[in-house]
Protein backbone atom coordinates (compact mmCIF):
# COMPACT_ATOMS: atom_id res chain seq x y z
CA UNK A 1 0.00 0.00 0.00
CA UNK A 2 1.09 3.53 -0.59
CA UNK A 3 0.49 5.44 2.28
CA UNK A 4 -0.66 9.22 1.40
CA UNK A 5 -0.98 12.53 3.88
CA UNK A 6 -3.95 14.70 2.59
CA UNK A 7 -2.96 17.92 4.55
CA UNK A 8 0.35 19.35 5.24
CA UNK A 9 0.84 22.35 7.64
CA UNK A 10 3.70 24.78 6.82
CA UNK A 11 4.52 26.66 10.50
CA UNK A 12 6.58 29.51 8.59
CA UNK A 13 5.08 32.52 10.85
CA UNK A 14 8.72 33.03 12.72
CA UNK A 15 10.64 36.00 12.87
CA UNK A 16 13.76 34.88 11.15
CA UNK A 17 15.83 36.61 12.84
CA UNK A 18 19.24 34.81 12.12
CA UNK A 19 18.92 36.20 8.62
CA UNK A 20 18.73 39.62 9.32
CA UNK A 21 18.77 42.05 7.60
CA UNK A 22 17.85 39.58 4.15
CA UNK A 23 14.41 38.71 6.44
CA UNK A 24 13.39 42.50 7.25
CA UNK A 25 11.08 42.62 4.67
CA UNK A 26 11.39 39.24 2.68
CA UNK A 27 10.21 36.28 4.57
CA UNK A 28 12.65 33.44 5.31
CA UNK A 29 11.01 30.95 3.27
CA UNK A 30 10.69 33.32 0.09
CA UNK A 31 14.59 32.54 0.15
CA UNK A 32 15.48 31.19 -2.95
CA UNK A 33 17.66 27.65 -3.24
CA UNK A 34 18.46 27.92 -7.32
CA UNK A 35 15.28 28.97 -8.74
CA UNK A 36 12.77 28.24 -6.42
CA UNK A 37 12.10 29.51 -2.90
CA UNK A 38 12.19 27.42 0.39
CA UNK A 39 8.61 27.27 1.17
CA UNK A 40 7.85 25.74 -2.35
CA UNK A 41 10.36 22.64 -2.21
CA UNK A 42 8.56 22.09 1.04
CA UNK A 43 5.38 22.40 -0.73
CA UNK A 44 6.78 20.29 -3.77
CA UNK A 45 7.92 17.64 -0.84
CA UNK A 46 4.32 17.75 0.78
CA UNK A 47 2.55 17.13 -2.95
CA UNK A 48 4.70 14.08 -3.27
CA UNK A 49 4.03 12.81 -0.23
CA UNK A 50 0.17 13.16 -1.61
CA UNK A 51 -0.91 16.36 -0.04
CA UNK A 52 -3.79 17.95 -1.62
CA UNK A 53 -4.34 20.86 1.09
CA UNK A 54 -1.50 22.73 2.13
CA UNK A 55 -1.91 24.73 5.17
CA UNK A 56 0.24 27.76 5.69
CA UNK A 57 0.25 29.42 9.40
CA UNK A 58 1.41 32.89 8.36
CA UNK A 59 1.67 36.37 10.11
CA UNK A 60 0.94 39.64 8.98
CA UNK A 61 4.21 40.45 7.53
CA UNK A 62 4.25 37.44 4.98
CA UNK A 63 2.12 38.57 2.01
CA UNK A 64 4.77 37.12 -0.14
CA UNK A 65 3.90 33.36 0.65
CA UNK A 66 0.35 33.99 -0.12
CA UNK A 67 1.78 36.06 -3.60
CA UNK A 68 3.82 33.33 -4.49
CA UNK A 69 1.32 30.68 -4.51
CA UNK A 70 -1.66 33.03 -5.93
CA UNK A 71 -2.73 33.52 -9.91
CA UNK A 72 0.17 35.94 -11.46
CA UNK A 73 -2.24 37.35 -13.96
CA UNK A 74 -0.58 40.08 -15.77
CA UNK A 75 2.68 37.85 -15.22
CA UNK A 76 0.96 35.21 -17.15
CA UNK A 77 -0.92 37.06 -19.48
CA UNK A 78 2.33 38.85 -20.63
CA UNK A 79 4.19 35.48 -20.76
CA UNK A 80 1.76 34.22 -22.80
CA UNK A 81 1.46 37.04 -25.85
CA UNK A 82 5.49 36.54 -25.81
CA UNK A 83 4.77 32.87 -26.57
CA UNK A 84 7.03 31.94 -23.69
CA UNK A 85 5.56 28.62 -23.02
CA UNK A 86 7.78 27.29 -21.28
CA UNK A 87 8.00 29.73 -18.07
CA UNK A 88 4.36 30.02 -18.38
CA UNK A 89 4.13 26.10 -17.77
CA UNK A 90 6.63 26.81 -14.58
CA UNK A 91 4.86 29.67 -13.11
CA UNK A 92 1.14 27.72 -13.63
CA UNK A 93 2.60 24.79 -12.33
CA UNK A 94 3.64 26.06 -8.93
CA UNK A 95 0.97 24.09 -7.55
CA UNK A 96 -0.70 21.31 -9.27
CA UNK A 97 -4.28 22.16 -10.04
CA UNK A 98 -5.87 19.43 -7.42
CA UNK A 99 -4.12 21.39 -4.77
CA UNK A 100 -5.46 23.66 -2.27
CA UNK A 101 -3.92 26.37 -0.90
CA UNK A 102 -5.24 27.96 2.62
CA UNK A 103 -3.58 30.79 4.49
CA UNK A 104 -4.12 31.01 8.58
CA UNK A 105 -2.95 34.17 10.64
CA UNK A 106 -0.89 33.43 13.98
CA UNK A 107 -1.01 36.80 15.40
CA UNK A 108 2.06 36.39 17.30
CA UNK A 109 4.57 34.87 17.58
CA UNK A 110 4.08 32.54 20.41
CA UNK A 111 6.06 29.50 19.39
CA UNK A 112 6.32 26.92 17.20
CA UNK A 113 3.73 24.84 19.14
CA UNK A 114 1.09 27.69 18.82
CA UNK A 115 1.86 28.07 15.52
CA UNK A 116 0.60 24.49 14.80
CA UNK A 117 -2.61 24.97 16.75
CA UNK A 118 -3.58 27.32 14.75
CA UNK A 119 -4.12 25.17 12.15
CA UNK A 120 -6.23 23.38 13.60
CA UNK A 121 -9.36 24.38 11.88
CA UNK A 122 -7.89 23.65 8.81
CA UNK A 123 -6.58 20.33 9.26
CA UNK A 124 -9.33 16.98 8.55
CA UNK A 125 -9.35 14.55 11.67
CA UNK A 126 -6.58 12.01 11.62
CA UNK A 127 -3.11 12.05 10.55
CA UNK A 128 -1.40 15.21 8.80
CA UNK A 129 2.10 16.40 8.25
CA UNK A 130 4.28 19.45 9.39
CA UNK A 131 6.77 20.36 7.37
CA UNK A 132 9.22 23.08 8.87
CA UNK A 133 10.90 24.40 4.67
CA UNK A 134 13.86 25.74 6.74
CA UNK A 135 14.90 21.96 7.04
CA UNK A 136 15.70 21.42 3.57
CA UNK A 137 15.87 17.60 2.92
CA UNK A 138 17.06 15.98 -0.86
CA UNK A 139 16.33 12.16 -1.19
CA UNK A 140 18.50 11.16 -4.25
CA UNK A 141 17.86 7.68 -4.82
CA UNK A 142 14.07 7.50 -3.68
CA UNK A 143 10.99 9.40 -2.04
CA UNK A 144 11.66 12.51 0.19
CA UNK A 145 10.98 12.58 3.77
CA UNK A 146 7.43 13.54 4.54
CA UNK A 147 6.96 10.33 1.90
CA UNK A 148 9.12 7.88 3.74
CA UNK A 149 7.66 9.00 7.15
CA UNK A 150 3.00 8.61 5.86
CA UNK A 151 4.65 5.15 5.16
CA UNK A 152 5.92 4.28 8.22
CA UNK A 153 2.83 6.31 9.85
CA UNK A 154 0.66 3.70 8.01
CA UNK A 155 2.91 0.82 8.94
CA UNK A 156 3.32 1.31 12.47
CA UNK A 157 0.07 3.87 13.56
CA UNK A 158 0.37 6.26 16.34
CA UNK A 159 2.63 9.37 15.52
CA UNK A 160 6.48 9.87 13.59
CA UNK A 161 8.77 12.26 13.99
CA UNK A 162 11.86 12.75 11.95
CA UNK A 163 15.19 12.33 13.74
CA UNK A 164 18.90 12.43 12.75
CA UNK A 165 21.94 11.89 14.99
CA UNK A 166 23.69 15.36 15.93
CA UNK A 167 27.17 16.07 17.71
CA UNK A 168 26.71 15.67 21.03
CA UNK A 169 27.90 19.11 21.94
CA UNK A 170 24.98 20.68 19.79
CA UNK A 171 21.79 18.79 21.36
CA UNK A 172 21.05 22.08 23.28
CA UNK A 173 19.92 23.56 19.89
CA UNK A 174 17.19 20.36 19.09
CA UNK A 175 14.41 18.68 20.92
CA UNK A 176 15.87 15.58 21.79
CA UNK A 177 14.33 12.11 22.08
CA UNK A 178 15.43 8.62 23.38
CA UNK A 179 13.45 4.91 23.12
CA UNK A 180 14.02 1.61 21.94
CA UNK A 181 14.46 0.27 18.17
CA UNK A 182 11.19 -1.29 16.90
CA UNK A 183 12.49 -1.66 12.93
CA UNK A 184 14.54 -0.91 10.48
CA UNK A 185 15.17 3.40 11.21
CA UNK A 186 12.63 3.40 13.31
CA UNK A 187 12.23 3.52 17.44
CA UNK A 188 9.56 4.05 19.86
CA UNK A 189 10.26 6.90 21.75
CA UNK A 190 9.65 7.01 25.39
CA UNK A 191 11.16 10.58 26.07
CA UNK A 192 11.48 14.22 24.43
CA UNK A 193 13.02 16.80 25.64
CA UNK A 194 13.66 20.55 24.51
CA UNK A 195 16.94 22.17 23.78
CA UNK A 196 18.96 19.65 26.56
CA UNK A 197 22.29 20.06 27.69
CA UNK A 198 24.87 17.89 26.42
CA UNK A 199 25.35 16.27 30.15
CA UNK A 200 22.14 15.66 30.80
CA UNK A 201 20.46 14.79 26.92
CA UNK A 202 19.19 11.34 27.07
CA UNK A 203 20.71 10.72 23.49
CA UNK A 204 22.06 13.24 20.39
CA UNK A 205 18.98 11.64 18.12
CA UNK A 206 17.67 14.97 17.01
CA UNK A 207 14.09 16.16 16.01
CA UNK A 208 14.11 17.73 12.94
CA UNK A 209 11.53 19.53 10.80
CA UNK A 210 9.18 16.68 9.60
CA UNK A 211 6.35 15.53 11.63
CA UNK A 212 3.42 12.90 10.91
CA UNK A 213 1.18 13.67 13.67
CA UNK A 214 -2.56 12.57 14.94
CA UNK A 215 -5.29 15.30 15.51
CA UNK A 216 -5.56 14.51 19.17
CA UNK A 217 -2.32 16.85 19.16
CA UNK A 218 -4.33 19.85 18.97
CA UNK A 219 -6.17 19.20 22.55
CA UNK A 220 -2.59 18.74 24.17
CA UNK A 221 -1.32 21.84 22.47
CA UNK A 222 -4.04 23.55 23.94
CA UNK A 223 -3.30 22.35 27.40
CA UNK A 224 0.55 22.99 26.80
CA UNK A 225 2.01 25.85 28.93
CA UNK A 226 4.65 28.31 27.70
CA UNK A 227 8.11 26.49 28.50
CA UNK A 228 11.69 27.26 26.49
CA UNK A 229 12.29 30.77 25.63
CA UNK A 230 8.13 31.47 26.73
CA UNK A 231 7.06 29.27 24.20
CA UNK A 232 4.40 26.77 23.68
CA UNK A 233 6.76 23.92 22.24
CA UNK A 234 5.74 20.94 19.82
CA UNK A 235 8.29 19.28 21.75
CA UNK A 236 5.80 20.02 24.91
CA UNK A 237 2.53 18.79 23.24
CA UNK A 238 4.35 15.78 21.77
CA UNK A 239 5.74 14.36 24.97
CA UNK A 240 2.02 14.34 26.42
CA UNK A 241 1.24 12.41 22.99
CA UNK A 242 3.66 10.00 24.13
CA UNK A 243 1.39 9.59 27.24
CA UNK A 244 -1.59 7.82 25.13
CA UNK A 245 0.02 6.79 21.63
CA UNK A 246 2.90 5.21 19.98
CA UNK A 247 5.21 8.47 18.70
CA UNK A 248 8.09 6.78 16.29
CA UNK A 249 11.34 8.00 15.83
CA UNK A 250 12.07 7.91 12.47
CA UNK A 251 15.51 8.05 10.62
CA UNK A 252 14.74 9.35 7.44
CA UNK A 253 16.97 8.30 3.74
CA UNK A 254 18.28 11.36 3.01
CA UNK A 255 20.51 14.90 3.32
CA UNK A 256 19.24 17.55 5.77
CA UNK A 257 20.61 21.13 5.21
CA UNK A 258 19.58 23.46 7.99
CA UNK A 259 19.00 26.66 6.01
CA UNK A 260 17.97 28.42 9.39
CA UNK A 261 22.01 28.81 9.32
CA UNK A 262 24.29 30.29 6.63
CA UNK A 263 26.65 27.50 6.44
CA UNK A 264 23.19 25.13 5.84
CA UNK A 265 22.16 27.58 3.06
CA UNK A 266 25.58 28.21 1.58
CA UNK A 267 25.54 24.25 1.71
CA UNK A 268 22.79 23.76 -0.03
CA UNK A 269 22.75 25.64 -2.72
CA UNK A 270 26.01 24.69 -3.68
CA UNK A 271 24.73 21.18 -4.03
CA UNK A 272 21.91 22.31 -6.08
CA UNK A 273 23.97 24.15 -8.00
CA UNK A 274 26.58 20.83 -8.63
CA UNK A 275 23.69 18.65 -9.26
CA UNK A 276 22.21 20.97 -12.11
CA UNK A 277 22.41 19.81 -15.26
CA UNK A 278 22.84 23.12 -16.77
CA UNK A 279 25.32 24.68 -14.68
CA UNK A 280 27.16 21.93 -12.35
CA UNK A 281 30.02 21.37 -14.58
CA UNK A 282 30.71 25.00 -14.52
CA UNK A 283 30.24 25.26 -11.01
CA UNK A 284 32.60 22.32 -10.34
CA UNK A 285 35.39 24.23 -13.01
CA UNK A 286 34.88 27.45 -10.46
CA UNK A 287 35.67 25.06 -7.30
CA UNK A 288 38.43 23.75 -9.12
CA UNK A 289 40.03 26.55 -9.85
CA UNK A 290 39.54 28.08 -6.46
CA UNK A 291 41.41 25.15 -5.14
CA UNK A 292 44.18 26.05 -6.98
CA UNK A 293 44.46 29.04 -6.63
CA UNK A 294 44.15 28.55 -2.56
CA UNK A 295 47.36 25.91 -2.45
P1 LIG B 1 12.75 28.97 14.41
O1 LIG B 1 13.11 28.59 15.77
O2 LIG B 1 13.66 28.58 13.29
O3 LIG B 1 12.54 30.55 14.38
O4 LIG B 1 11.27 28.44 14.15
P2 LIG B 1 12.49 31.53 13.15
O5 LIG B 1 11.72 32.71 13.56
O6 LIG B 1 11.98 30.87 11.89
O7 LIG B 1 14.02 31.90 12.85
P3 LIG B 1 15.15 32.57 13.76
O8 LIG B 1 15.58 31.53 14.76
O9 LIG B 1 14.57 33.80 14.41
O10 LIG B 1 16.22 32.90 12.77
C1 LIG B 1 11.03 27.12 13.70
C2 LIG B 1 9.82 27.13 12.79
O11 LIG B 1 8.65 27.48 13.51
C3 LIG B 1 7.99 28.58 12.93
C4 LIG B 1 9.08 29.30 12.14
O12 LIG B 1 8.49 30.06 11.10
C5 LIG B 1 9.94 28.14 11.64
O13 LIG B 1 9.37 27.54 10.48
N1 LIG B 1 7.39 29.40 14.00
C6 LIG B 1 8.11 29.66 15.14
C7 LIG B 1 6.11 29.89 13.86
O14 LIG B 1 5.43 29.66 12.82
N2 LIG B 1 5.57 30.64 14.88
C8 LIG B 1 6.25 30.91 16.01
O15 LIG B 1 5.70 31.57 16.91
C9 LIG B 1 7.55 30.41 16.14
Amino acid sequence: MIARLRTVVFPVAGLGTRFLPATKVVPKEMLPLMDRPLIQWAADEAVAAGADTLVFVVNRHKRAINDHFDLAFELEQRLEAGNKTELLKVVREILPQQVRPVFVLQSEARGLGHAVLCARPAVAEGSFGVILPDDFIVNREGPGALAQMAQVQAEMGGSVVAVEPVEWKDTGKYGIVAGAEVGARVSRIDSIVEKPRPDVAPSNLAVVGRYVLDTRIFDLLERTKPGAGGEIQLTDGIAALLAEQPVHAYRFDGVRYDCGTKFGYVHATLQLALDDPEIGAQVRRLMQEHRLADT
